[in-house]
């Protein structure tokens, strides 16, 4: 068997087990159209086949039971233990700022500065990060979030900051950024936030030490300090991005 062929008997069994498993549960779980493009595929699955495929089922439309339990009011630190598929880095990065003495916003700003990749998508994890925590923090810290997406690509010799090592080997010698990073990065060079978002990089930490002793405990105070968490549960407020934490609470809900 050739090994395309191989990927693709992986693929039909992987997708098998997928539709046994949804037999096995109460309710049928749907993935948005995301979910199947990032298997490079463009389409989806309609209700109506579904239904037709699970007799006497309905469609989910609540917390996915193979998920872990969220509370019925969820904190910022609920979803980095359900949630956050890894925070090692996040913790890592956050750790280095606090050791480095820097300000408790620039600690949060490292904190969270790539929540988007850890729990959402990649593509832009700076611009979804940003907006996810948005109506919770400073805006020099929201700032600073968006803005490092841009800034990690281009070096600072007045902090001494490089191109990342780690990039050349992620992307190859010859990558360069499109060009809305190059203007956003040429924007947020005159923006009073600017050392903000530079601080982010300069403590982005790739090469994870596992010695390191990093712990989210360290940061429940700062977290409290500087994340406005909604009484009513993040996600379950009103805020303009609410609605990215409620998709990240139910990802597989059908509508
Ligand atoms: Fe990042
Ligand atoms: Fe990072």
């Amino acid at each position: 068997m050739t090994s395309l062929a191989q990927a693709h008997a992986a693929n039909d069994r992987a997708d098998a087990l997928e539709e046994h498993m949804m037999h096995e549960l109460e309710h049928i779980v749907t993935k948005s159209v995301l979910f199947t493009l990032a298997d490079g595929k463009v389409g989806m699955e309609s209700g109506q086949s579904l239904m037709a495929k699970n007799p006497g089922k309905y469609m989910l439309m609540g917390a996915d039971p193979r998920l872990p339990q969220m509370p019925a009011k969820p904190t910022l630190i609920d979803y980095f233990r359900c949630r956050f598929a890894s925070t090692s880095h996040l913790l890592q990065s956050a750790t280095h700022a606090l050791k480095g003495g820097h300000d408790e916003k620039v600690v949060l700003a490292c904190l969270l500065h790539d929540i988007a990749v850890v729990s959402f998508i990649r593509c832009d994890h700076g611009y979804w990060g940003a907006q996810m925590i948005e109506p919770y923090v400073d805006e020099e810290v929201s700032w600073a979030v968006r803005a490092h997406q841009a800034l990690r690509f281009f070096p600072d010799e007045s902090v001494g900051y490089k191109y990342p090592d780690m990039y050349r080997k992620l992307f190859g010698p010859d990558y360069k950024p499109e060009p809305y990073i190059v203007e956003a990065y040429q924007r947020a060079r005159d923006h009073k936030h600017y050392m903000t978002a530079r601080l982010i990089c300069l403590n982005d930490i790739y090469s994870f030490d596992p010695n390191a002793k990093v712990n989210l405990d360290d940061f429940t105070d700062i977290i409290g300090r500087h994340f406005k968490q909604p009484k009513e549960g993040l996600g379950l407020d009103n805020s303009p991005s609410a609605h990215m934490w409620r998709t990240m609470l139910w990802p597989t809900r059908f509508l």
